[in-house]
C-alpha cells in the first residue's frame, strides 16, 4: 500500500537521506544548530572513550531555554504550548509565555529547596501540566529528574528513588482514572517511611483531587511553594553532557536499570525526529502524543521534542474510556488534532470496540498518524489508516527505545511508501543492521539481531551507578555496535521488520516488563517456592504475562482451604511492581523446565502458555518435566 499524498516537504526530507549519507557528522551538527547555543560548540563527537559517547562537547545550552524562552523571545508567546484535557471534564491551556512563566517559578522553587546541578528529583505525578513544568524546571537549574510511572507501586518508586539517591520528590495528592480519584501520595509516604530512603528531604505536593491527604514534616504543597517564589529566573547554561533525565527500564534481572540521557545530543535528536517523522508544519499542527511521561515516549515526544519545535500540543490525564468510549476522539475533534502518535495495544483495544464510536467524531484534522511499543500487526495498521486516518494520513512505524532517547527507524511521511507492519528504514543519520550470531550483517530475508553500528546523539550515556552492566547488556555481544535486544529481518526490499525480544523481557501494552523482576516479586511472597514467567502472545495486549510457580503447600495449607492462589500472587504482584505487571495467569506446576546447567527454559514454558506443541526438550535435565506439567495442565488441576 502506498501513501498517495503529495507533501510540501517533500525533496527536503528526501535531501535528508543523501545529506546524512555524505557526511554524518556534519549532518548531525546541522541538526544541533538548530537549537540554541548559549555556547556554540565546535566538536561534534567523541567516541574515543566508547561505548560512552560524548556529543557536542564544548557546547553549552539550556534545555528549558530551548523549549520555552526561545519561542517566547522569537515573538511567540501567544502560542498555545499544552492544551490540557483532565479527565473530568476540566481543561485548562496554557501559552508559551504562560508555560516559561510557571517554569521559571518552579526553578526558583527547586533552588530554594536547595536543589542543585546535578542533584536528583524524583516525579511521581499524574498526566497534568505539573508533570511537564517539573520536568522543564529540574531541567532549567541543571539536576537530574528520574521521572516515575504514576502506575508504578511504593515498592518500585522506594526502589527508584534509592537506587539515584534523590533528594526530592514531586508528587500530587492523586489523579483522576477511570472515572474517579486514586491516590497517589500515600505510595510516597509508604516509599519514604521508616526513613526508607534517607536521602529525600521534601516532597512537593500537587492537589489535584482535592482528596484528604496524611501530611509530613517532608511536605510542601506545591502551590504555595509557586506563589510564594520569584518570578523571574534566568537560565544558565550547562555543557551539552550535563546529565537530562535517569530514567528506569526493565532489563534481563531483577533490578530496573537507570538509563542516563544528557543534555545536547538528546534534544537536538528529539526535536530532529518529532520535525520529520511527523512531517510538521509548527504554525497549523496540533499534536497528541496519547503517552505518559512516565515513560520514554512522554520524555522525547511529550516534554522535550515537541516544545523544543515550539508546537501546541495537547495532553490528556486519563484513560480513553472515561467518561465514555469516545473520549479520544472527542478530543481530537474538540482540538482539530492534526497528528497523533499512539501504541499499537491502544488501537486494538479501539478496533475491538468497533468503527461506529469513532465515527460518530469529525477526525477530518488527522494529517499524520504514529505508532510505538510494538510491532503494529497488519490488521491494526490497516484500521488505523482507514478509520483514523480516513486513509489520507501516512502511518509512521516508530521503531526506538528507552535507551536510543529517540526515534530510530521509522518511515518519513511523504519519502517511504509506507508498509503495514514494518518499521522499514533507520532515518537519516543512524546506521541499523541485522546481524548474525557473529555480528556481521546478513542477507535480507534472514532473520537475526538489530544493531545499531554507529554512534547517535541521542545514545543513552550509561547505566546510573552500574558501568558493568552498561557494557555488558549492550556492548559485549556484538563489539564495536550496540546490541538492542530485539531480533529482526530485512525483507526483499531491505525494509527492517521487528521480531519481538530475544531476551527475557516481555512487552505488554508497549511496556517493558522483566520476567526476573516477575518472578523475584512472587518468589518474596510465603507460598511461593520457585517461579518461572514469560510472556505469551496476546491479541489485545501484545504479550501478556503468564506465570508458573511451584507452591510451598505447608504455608498455603497454613492459610486455610479457600486460599484463592491466583487471586493472592496476582495482587501481590500488583503491589510489589505496579497493575501493569500483573500476570494474565497463574500456572501451579509440581516442578519447572530446567536444563541440566539449572538455567530455568523459559522457550518451552512460552509453547505452553500459548497453547503450542512442545519444543525440543532433549537439553532438559528431566525430559519428563514438560509432559507432567501438560498432562497436569490438561487435567485442569490448576488455578
Ligand atoms: C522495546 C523498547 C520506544 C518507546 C516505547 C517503548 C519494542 C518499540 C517498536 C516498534 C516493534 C517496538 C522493542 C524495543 N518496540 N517500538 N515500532 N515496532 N517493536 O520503549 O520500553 O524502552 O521498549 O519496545 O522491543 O526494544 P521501551
Amino acid at each position: 500500500m502506498s501513501d498517495s499524498f503529495e507533501y510540501l516537504a517533500r525533496e527536503t526530507k528526501s535531501d535528508l537521506y543523501s545529506k546524512a549519507k555524505k557526511d554524518r557528522m556534519g549532518f548531525w551538527a546541522e541538526q544541533a544548530n538548530q537549537l540554541h547555543w548559549h555556547k556554540p560548540f565546535t566538536k561534534t563527537l567523541d567516541w574515543s572513550a566508547a561505548p560512552v559517547a560524548t556529543w557536542f562537547e564544548d557546547g553549552e545550552l539550556n534545555v528549558a531555554y530551548n523549549c520555552l524562552d526561545r519561542h517566547v523571545l522569537a515573538g511567540n508567546g501567544e502560542r498555545i504550548a499544552l492544551h490540557f484535557e483532565g479527565e473530568p471534564g476540566d481543561s485548562r491551556s496554557y501559552s508559551y509565555a504562560e508555560l516559561t512563566a510557571e517554569v521559571k517559578r518552579a526553578a526558583n522553587v527547586l533552588t530554594s529547596l536547595g536543589i542543585e546541578r546535578g542533584d536528583r528529583v524524583a516525579i511521581y505525578l499524574p498526566m497534568i501540566p505539573e508533570a511537564v513544568i517539573a520536568m522543564l524546571a529540574v531541567a532549567r537549574i541543571g539536576a537530574i529528574h528520574s521521572v516515575i510511572f504514576g502506575g508504578f507501586s511504593a515498592e518500585s518508586l522506594a526502589t527508584r528513588i534509592h537506587d539515584a539517591d534523590a533528594k526530592l520528590v514531586i508528587t500530587a495528592d492523586g489523579g483522576f482514572r477511570r472515572g474517579k480519584a486514586s491516590a497517589l501520595k500515600p505510595a510516597v509516604d509508604d516509599a519514604l517511611g521508616e526513613n526508607a530512603c534517607p536521602s529525600v528531604e521534601n516532597v512537593l505536593v500537587v492537589k489535584r483531587t482535592g482528596g484528604e491527604v496524611n501530611w509530613t514534616a517532608k511536605d510542601i504543597w506545591w502551590s504555595e511553594a509557586m506563589a510564594a517564589a520569584d518570578a523571574e529566573h534566568e537560565a544558565h547554561a550547562f555543557p551539552a553532557e550535563n546529565p537530562l533525565f535517569i530514567l528506569y527500564t526493565s532489563g534481563t534481572t531483577g533490578k530496573p536499570k537507570g538509563i542516563l540521557h544528557t543534555s545536547g545530543g538528546y534534544l537536538t535528536q528529539a526535536a530532529y525526529t518529532h520535525r520529520n517523522v511527523f512531517d510538521l508544519r509548527s504554525e497549523s499542527d496540533v499534536y497528541w502524543c496519547t503517552a505518559d511521561v512516565g515513560w520514554i515516549t512522554g520524555h522525547s515526544y511529550v516534554a522535550y521534542g515537541p516544545l523544543a519545535n515550539g508546537v501546541t500540543q495537547v495532553i490528556y490525564e486519563g484513560t480513553p474510556d472515561a467518561p465514555h468510549q469516545g473520549r479520544w476522539w472527542e478530543i481530537i475533534e474538540k482540538y482539530r488534532v492534526s497528528i497523533l502518535y499512539t501504541a499499537p495495544t491502544a488501537i486494538r483495544s479501539f478496533m475491538k470496540l468497533g468503527r461506529s464510536i469513532p465515527d460518530k467524531f469529525d477526525l477530518s484534522s488527522i494529517r499524520v498518524l504514529g505508532s510505538v511499543g510494538e510491532p503494529i500487526n497488519p490488521e491494526a495498521w490497516l484500521w488505523y489508516s482507514e478509520v483514523i486516518g480516513g486513509n489520507r494520513a501516512p502511518i509512521v512505524d516508530t521503531w526506538w527505545q528507552t535507551e536510543t532517547g529517540a526515534i530510530m527507524i521509522s518511515p518519513l511521511p511523504g519519502v517511504t511508501t509506507t508498509k503495514p507492519g514494518s518499521a522499514q528504514v533507520a532515518i537519516p543519520g543512524i546506521v541499523a543492521k541485522v546481524v548474525g550470531e557473529d555480528g556481521v550483517e546478513l542477507a535480507n530475508e534472514e532473520s537475526g539481531y538489530l544493531t545499531i553500528a554507529e554512534p547517535w546523539p541521542s545514545m543513552l550515556r550509561g547505566i546510573w551507578g552500574d558501568p558493568k552492566r552498561f557494557q555488558e547488556t549492550y556492548w559485549d555481544r556484538f563489539p564495536g555496535q550496540y546490541f538492542a535486544g530485539d531480533g529482526a529481518k530485512k525483507d526483499a526490499d531491505g525494509d527492517i521488520w521487528i521480531l519481538g525480544r530475544v531476551d527475557d523481557v516481555m512487552n505488554v501494552s508497549g511496556h517493558r516488563l522483566s520476567s526476573a523482576e516477575i518472578e523475584s516479586a512472587l518468589v518474596s511472597h510465603p507460598w511461593v517456592a520457585e517461579a518461572a514467567v514469560v510472556g505469551a502472545n496476546d491479541e489485545m495486549t501484545g504479550q501478556a504475562v503468564v506465570a508458573f510457580v511451584i507452591l510451598r503447600l505447608d504455608q498455603v495449607e497454613a492459610a486455610g482451604s479457600d486460599a484463592d492462589v491466583s487471586r493472592v500472587l496476582r495482587e501481590h504482584v500488583a503491589k510489589e511492581i505496579g497493575p501493569i505487571a500483573k500476570p494474565r495467569q497463574i500456572m501451579v506446576v509440581a516442578e519447572l523446565p530446567k536444563t541440566r546447567s539449572g538455567k530455568i527454559m523459559r522457550r518451552l514454558l512460552r509453547d505452553v502458555a500459548e497453547d503450542r506443541p512442545i519444543g525440543d526438550v532433549t537439553t532438559l535435565a528431566d525430559t519428563t518435566v514438560m509432559s507432567s506439567i501438560s498432562a497436569k495442565l490438561a487435567a485442569g488441576a490448576n488455578d
